[in-house]
């Protein structure tokens, strides 16, 4: 018995339990989908891998959303990146999820198409519209009815992998520029035809995809999505737009709403910088940049939650971006913002954190914040290196200046 912290699970809304499609999750703590970097070049899972989730799992995240995997070959975002485009991939599944479970864990598969943000040089990528991707710059021709038609079964395929895999759900990604968000867009989605044209048309490849994946994974099986809400270009999908969109999502059986950016143009759309970081702690953790500039708030995509929590109040909705202190999380979880609150970075620099946040005092009683600095070294090593925290140990920054000084790291925008 510790009075201390039972005194804080009976008060606290990060501590209490949730049903999120007839599952438990044990507190409110997610880890929000983070690509990993961990897989083999063919995208096959890997001990180091698994060690992560595990890491997690036994650390006391509630719910763990893999990074996305790629659906479809054409699909592939980065070097590295996990697959569930094949069965022969499925094994290597099945020995994640088998070990997040024995550590306690629930995990959820992140199933994604990179569409034409692909960074992989021998990918061929895929577009509704010749518009050159607003990230990476490709352009690709406009994608035709066999080749919508093969992405969307790559989803549904995909999804009954994930099934048969283990995994307690699977987690659509539709946001951040990537295949999904690309149809939602009016700036990315240029078509006139049952694809595009109008806010019903370019919801048509969102909605349709979900009813193939529903179908292949029954009823009762958790489908959620992570859900682009507003692109950061101008003349991009409006919050309203999205609004209807979840809307008709839900009425297909989607279980619940992550909501992030949509299309992008520099990876801190999505990643903000600095979150919560004053002048001193910029100092403790050498950030020179943030010195000069300002930092985010936290929970920055909160506002987004908020409209989708008030326009359909049933409708679970979990809240990424940039959470970083207790209070803030208890916060949005009691104002009704949300339901469940995920985390991406701070898991990064600190895999063991839920424990730490659950407990929320330190042996002098201080509560302390995530310690992530939000800085997204780690986001720019993405694809080339494993995920980890770069400023921790201190000596991974002189790695990280002379991988940088070689120019084989991506600027994180
Ligand atoms: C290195 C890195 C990889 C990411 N990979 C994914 C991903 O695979 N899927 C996804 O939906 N979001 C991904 N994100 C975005 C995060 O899920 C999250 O939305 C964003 O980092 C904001 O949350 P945070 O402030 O807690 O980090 C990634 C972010 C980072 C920094
Ligand atoms: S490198 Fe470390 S401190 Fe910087 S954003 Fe990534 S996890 Fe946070």
């Amino acid at each position: 018995m510790n009075p201390l912290t039972d005194e804080l699970s009976a008060s606290s809304m990060l501590h209490s339990p949730f049903q999120l499609a007839g599952l438990t999750l044990r507190s409110r703590l997610v880890r929000a989908g983070t690509s990993e970097t961990m897989a083999t070049e063919s995208g096959e899972v890997t001990a180091q891998l698994i060690e992560l989730h595990r890491r997690l799992a036994a650390g006391g995240v509630a719910m763990s959303i893999l990074g996305h995997a790629y659906v479809h070959r054409r699909g592939q975002y980065l070097e590295r990146q996990t697959g569930i485009h094949d069965d022969t991939l499925i094994p290597g599944l099945r020995r994640l999820t088998d070990t997040v479970h024995a550590a306690g864990g629930i995990i959820v598969a992140q199933l994604a198409h990179a569409g034409s943000q692909t960074r992989v040089a021998s990918v061929a990528p895929l577009a509704p519209s010749p518009v050159p991707n607003a990230l990476v710059g490709n352009l690709t021709a406009e994608a035709d009815e066999s080749e919508i038609d093969e992405a969307l079964d790559a989803f549904a395929a995909a999804a009954h992998r994930a099934k048969i895999a283990g995994f307690d759900g699977v987690h659509l990604h539709g946001a951040n520029g990537y295949l999904i968000s690309e149809f939602s867009s009016p700036i990315a989605n240029i078509r006139n035809d049952r694809w595009g044209g109008d806010a019903e048309r370019r919801s048509r490849f969102f909605t349709e995809l979900l009813s193939r994946v529903r179908g292949a994974v029954g009823p009762d099986f958790p489908v959620t999505a992570k859900v682009g809400m507003i692109d950061a270009v101008e003349g991009g999908l409006q919050l309203a737009e999205s609004i209807e969109r979840v809307g008709a999502l839900a009425s297909a059986g989607l279980d619940a709403v992550e909501t992030s950016v949509g299309v992008m143009t520099k990876g801190s759309d999505s990643c903000r910088t600095y979150v919560n970081v004053d002048r001193a702690r910029a100092r403790k953790d050498l950030l020179v940049h943030r010195l000069f500039s300002d930092g985010s708030p936290e929970a920055y995509f909160a506002p987004w939650a908020s409209a989708v929590k008030r326009a359909y109040p049933t409708l679970p909705v979990i809240l990424v971006g940039g959470l970083r202190t207790t209070e803030t999380m208890e916060r949005v979880l009691a104002d009704g913002t949300c339901d469940l609150v995920a985390l991406a970075r701070p898991f990064i620099r600190e895999p063991e954190l839920a424990r730490r946040l659950l407990v929320r005092v330190d042996a002098s009683h201080a509560e302390l914040p995530a310690e992530c600095t939000s800085c997204n070294l780690c986001l720019m090593h993405e694809g080339q290196h494993s995920l980890q925290c770069w400023r921790t140990p201190k000596w991974r920054l002189a790695h990280h200046a002379l991988v940088r000084l070689s120019g084989k790291v991506r600027s994180s925008g």
